[in-house]
């Protein structure tokens, strides 16, 4: 039997049946309210029978102001966790775990969404002439330091009381917590930024309060960049570091992927002169981590085949993250048990424009989940121009409805 179908124990007993992640995915499939739904309850039922060991939600919002983009879910309060309890059930068919996966924006958040645009430093997002479509962030007070890391601690806590086996506080990507570790977007001259440990400390922070709140049953994972892969960023010592600062802390599970919306690496493209390999993008570096870490190892990133995933976990890691080839095949790993020479798909975007590319290939795994979700097979080779185009309008709409809703409510 191929390793990928072995379980695997995590340090605090939890197990997972094969080594297969799906990996998170943000949907923005959400019911009003951000709750999860229908919708999304066809998708996860896709996943888990699709056969899985280990399902990552999309991120969810720790404050409905302060979204990654509209339609997404957010979990704040109790009122209205039989929602999420159902999700959680959903995807727990067939022997399969779900861990919630939760974050906060911080400066990534679109202007015309009118939300909080929080962030370590007053430093506004460099896309270019796509610059001007994101909020210029506040640099954080302590105050608001303070209330985010309550926000993680609760969302945490509704997480474990809805059923989910476990959490991921998303640390990668360009996202907040990933602004305070990296060097170019945290400027501060405070405890919360200077030194590495400094610029860790609010991850740590909410690490430490999580723990002091869920069972020990409970997993607790990280989701970390091994680089920005930007000039000056954060860098692969970097992470090694804050890995045995986690492992300190006693995290269960890290997950190494990289880059931001600057610089999308974990789309296989960086802004500085480094290439990232054609399949596995951030083996090398998970290798690199990995050997220096008791702390179980997962990456993710271009991965979608078998025999890669079986090339990954001989190099000491002990999970395979999946994220787009999950979205066009939800049963690629159920399929793998009988086919394990099928390839599966990658959006595949071949244009010359990077953030156009960047938005393309995007929505075109979105329209993949969309289609799941409404029980439909997903069109892998679908014209990736009108998937786009019906993306944003699909985006425009979903912001509308956002922004009616908190003028209305708050
Ligand atoms: C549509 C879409 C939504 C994503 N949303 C998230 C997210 O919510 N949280 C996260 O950590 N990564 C997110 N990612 C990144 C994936 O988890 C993964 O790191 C990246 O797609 C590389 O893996 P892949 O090559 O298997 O797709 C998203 C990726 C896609 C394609």
């Amino acid at each position: 039997m191929s390793t990928v179908f072995l379980p695997f124990t995590f340090p605090n007993g939890q197990v997972i049946k094969n080594r297969i992640t799906k990996a998170a995915m943000e949907e923005n499939l959400a019911d009003p309210g951000h709750l999860p739904g229908i919708a999304l309850y066809n998708l996860y039922s896709a996943w888990a029978k699709g056969g899985a060991g280990l399902i990552i939600t999309g991120n969810v919002m720790v404050d409905h102001l302060a979204m990654t983009g509209p339609g997404g879910v957010a979990l704040e309060d109790a009122e209205n966790l039989k929602a999420f309890q159902k999700w959680a059930s959903t995807a727990q068919q067939n022997d399969t775990k779900i861990w919630m996966q939760i974050n906060h924006p911080g400066r990534q958040v679109y202007k015309n969404m009118h939300g909080k645009a929080l962030a370590p430093s007053a430093k506004a997002l460099n896309l270019g002439k796509f610059s001007k479509l994101f909020a210029t962030p506040k640099a954080m007070t302590q105050l608001d330091i303070a209330d985010v890391i309550q926000r993680f601690v609760t969302t945490a806590k509704l997480a474990e009381q809805a059923g989910f086996d476990g959490v991921q506080i998303h640390a990668a990507h360009g996202y907040l917590l990933s602004q305070f570790l990296s060097p170019l977007t945290n400027l501060r001259d405070d405890e919360w930024g200077g030194s590495l440990a400094n610029r860790a400390r609010l991850l740590a922070t909410i690490i430490s309060k999580v723990q002091a709140e869920v069972a020990p049953e409970f997993t607790l994972a990280v989701k970390i960049n091994s680089a920005d892969f930007q000039r000056g960023g954060f860098d692969v010592d970097d992470a090694v570091a804050v890995v045995a600062m986690l492992e300190e802390l006693g995290v269960h599970c890290i997950e190494i992927s990289g880059g931001s919306y600057e610089a999308p690496a974990m789309q296989g493209t960086t802004a500085d002169e480094r290439t990232l390999a054609r399949e596995a993008y951030f083996l090398t570096f998970a290798e690199q981590i990995a050997s220096k870490t008791r702390v179980p190892i997962m990456t993710t990133g271009g991965i979608y085949r078998l025999a890669t995933a079986e090339k990954v976990l001989a190099e000491n890691i002990a999970l395979i993250g999946m994220a787009s080839a999950l979205g066009a095949q939800p049963d690629l790993p159920k399929r793998w048990t009988t086919e394990p020479d099928l390839v599966g798909t990658m959006p595949n975007i071949a244009w010359q424009n990077k953030p156009l590319k960047g938005l393309a290939t995007m929505a075109m795994v979105k329209r993949w989940l969309r289609e799941s979700s409404q029980n439909k097979t997903p069109t892998l080779n679908a014209n990736p121009i009108w998937t786009l185009l019906k993306d944003q309008l699909i985006k425009s709409k979903q912001t509308k409805r956002y922004n009616q809703k908190i003028k209305q409510y708050g």
